[in-house]
């Protein structure tokens, strides 16, 4: 009997993976967590994300520490629309409670990389935004898109938002749902 529990625990650590105990919390307006509890995840790894937005010079950062979020660990996002700024970074770690890490500003290519991207922004538009003007891709942005949902902001502004811009790869695999406080109710169109 004890042999068969110990078999099954066995079989069920294969199965499930292993588990990691990870530092757990978010604060979507500030760079750091002022409470952390910890959380039991599957897996052998923690992951920490760091964001940055730069709305027209309205600065937010944000932290959460958690599980992993399966195909996010050391990925880097990078947007830019007009003025606007998205950079977010998750990092993964594997040992019991490495994700204790303080904010790091995510990856800060600001570099131009010759690529440039029609780029408008519109709130409450139900349509989609014109562009008068192109803005310059920079470090990993690789790509165009454009972007039309009704979403809610870590302020909790809710709006039906219509961009275009520079993404990199990742930003648009994600779909955009990465953002720290950002909660999509409804998307009408993305393309990259
Ligand atoms: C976020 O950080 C701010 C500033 O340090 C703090 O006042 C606030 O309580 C924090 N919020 C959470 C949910 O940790
Ligand atoms: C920055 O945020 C403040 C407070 O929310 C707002 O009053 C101001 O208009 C914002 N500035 C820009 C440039 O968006
Ligand atoms: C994180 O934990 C490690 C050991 O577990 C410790 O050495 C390190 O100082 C901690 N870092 C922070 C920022 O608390
Ligand atoms: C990147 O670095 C430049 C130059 O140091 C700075 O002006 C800019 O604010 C930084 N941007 C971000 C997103 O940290
Ligand atoms: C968008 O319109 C709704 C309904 O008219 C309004 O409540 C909301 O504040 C608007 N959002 C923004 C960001 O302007
Ligand atoms: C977003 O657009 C939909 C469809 O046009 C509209 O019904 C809804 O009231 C809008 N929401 C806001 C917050 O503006």
């Amino acid at each position: 009997m004890k042999n068969l529990v110990f078999l099954t625990s066995m079989v069920l650590a294969l199965v499930s993976g292993l588990s990691c105990r990870c530092v757990s919390c978010v604060n979507k307006t500030a760079p750091a967590c002022t409470e952390e509890t910890e959380v039991e995840c599957l897996g052998d790894e923690c992951m920490t994300v760091f964001q940055y937005i730069n709305d027209d010079g309205n600065v937010t950062k944000s932290i959460f520490k958690g599980c992993p979020d399966e195909g996010k660990c050391n990925k880097e996002g990078s947007i830019t629309v007009g003025n606007n700024k998205f950079l977010f970074y998750a990092e993964c770690c594997k040992r019991d409670l490495c994700n204790n890490q303080t904010y790091q500003l995510p990856a800060n290519n600001t570099r131009l990389n010759g690529k440039t991207c029609p780029s408008c922004y519109t709130v409450n538009g139900t349509e989609e935004c014109v562009s008068a003007k192109d803005v310059a891709c920079t470090g990993s942005e690789n790509r165009c898109f454009i972007y039309r949902a009704l979403i809610i902001l870590p302020d909790g502004t809710v709006g039906n938002y219509s961009a275009k811009g520079c993404t990199n790869t990742f930003s648009c695999e994600v779909n955009f749902d990465a953002a720290i406080g950002v909660k999509e109710i409804k998307r009408d169109y993305l393309w990259c």
